[in-house]
C-alpha cells in the first residue's frame, strides 16, 4: 500500500535535505510569546493611531510620540517576554547547519533570545535607541523613558527607538543582506506576516530558486503567489509538529 505524505512530511523532507534555508518572518511568529500583532482585529492598529510611528508626528509631538510608543513597545520589556517553540525550531536548524539566516520584520529580539546567530533585523530593533541628532545609539535600560522624550547625553538631541518609521528608509546594509540571502536559498520558510508592508514584501521574491513553505493560520499574500506548502497553523503548534517529525536529524 503506498505511503500518503501528508503536507508535513514533505515539508521536514524538504527541511532536512535544505543546504541554504532561510527563514523570513513577521509579527505573527511572536504573537504566542505575548506581543501582539499589527493589523487584524486584535492588531495594535485597531487600538492605537500609526502615526506615532510617522517620522513626520514624531519630530511635531515627540512627547505624545513617545507615550504611545513606551506603552506598544516597551512597558511590555519588563515581562521578560521568551522566544517560543518556532524561534527556538529556527534556532536549532541554524546550529544543525541547515538555517543560514532569518530575514525578520520584527524588532522584539527574540530570534537571537531563542539563539539564532545571523539574523537581520528589516525593521530595526526596539532593543537600542538612537540619538537623531548625533546618531549616537544606546542599548536599551529600563528607566530610561522615566523622563519623555529621552534626550542625547552627548548633543541633547531628540532620541527614538532604532527601528524604521513609516517614512523612514530602510538601511541598505539590512536590504543587501537580506536580498543575498534570499537570492541563495534552496529552500524558503515564511512564518507569521501578510506581506503586506513595503518594502520587506519584496524580500522572498528574491528566493527565485527556493522551495517555500509557509506557517501562518491564515492565507496571506504569499500563499497564492510563492508559498509550495501551506501550513494552515499557529506557529508553535506547526513548529512542535515539524520538530516531531524531524527527531533524529536536529541536535538537541
Ligand atoms: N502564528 C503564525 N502567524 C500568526 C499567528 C500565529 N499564532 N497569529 C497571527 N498570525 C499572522 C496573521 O495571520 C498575519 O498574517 O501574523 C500576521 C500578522 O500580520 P501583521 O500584524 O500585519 O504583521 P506583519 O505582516 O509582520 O507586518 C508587520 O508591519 O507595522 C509594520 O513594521 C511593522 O514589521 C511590522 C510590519
Amino acid at each position: 500500500m503506498a505511503t500518503i505524505f501528508d503536507d508535513y512530511d514533505t515539508a521536514a523532507r524538504w527541511i532536512a535535505g535544505a543546504k541554504r534555508a532561510v527563514a523570513f518572518t513577521g509579527a505573527g511568529i511572536s504573537v504566542e510569546s505575548g506581543i501582539p500583532t499589527f493589523r487584524g482585529p486584535d492588531g495594535l492598529w485597531s487600538r492605537y493611531d500609526p502615526q506615532v510611528l510617522d517620522l513626520g508626528y514624531f519630530y511635531a509631538h515627540p512627547e505624545d510620540s513617545w507615550r504611545v510608543i513606551r506603552e506598544i513597545f516597551y512597558d511590555y520589556m519588563d515581562r521578560e517576554l521568551k522566544p517560543n517553540a518556532a524561534h527556538l525550531l529556527l534556532a536549532r536548524l541554524e546550529k544543525a547547519g541547515i538555517v543560514k539566516g532569518v530575514v525578520t520584520q520584527n524588532i522584539d529580539g527574540l530570534h537571537q533570545k531563542a539563539g539564532s546567530r545571523n539574523v537581520v533585523e528589516f525593521h530595526g530593533t526596539a532593543q537600542r535607541l538612537i540619538c537623531t541628532q548625533c546618531r549616537r545609539k544606546y542599548d536599551f535600560r529600563p528607566g530610561m523613558l522615566d523622563t519623555l522624550p529621552p534626550l542625547c547625553e552627548s548633543c541633547g538631541g531628540l532620541v527614538k527607538p532604532d527601528f524604521v518609521f513609516f517614512g523612514e528608509g530602510i538601511g541598505p546594509e539590512n536590504y543587501r543582506k537580506s536580498e543575498t540571502l534570499c537570492k541563495e536559498a534552496d529552500l524558503l520558510i515564511i512564518v507569521g506576516t501578510t506581506g503586506e508592508v513595503m518594502p520587506a514584501s519584496m524580500i522572498p521574491f528574491e528566493a527565485r530558486e527556493a522551495k517555500v513553505i509557509e506557517i501562518n493560520p491564515e492565507p496571506s499574500r504569499y500563499t497564492e503567489e510563492k508559498s509550495d506548502i501551506f501550513l494552515q497553523e499557529r506557529a508553535t503548534v506547526a513548529a512542535k509538529e515539524l520538530s516531531r517529525r524531524l527527531e533524529g536529524i536536529l541536535v538537541s
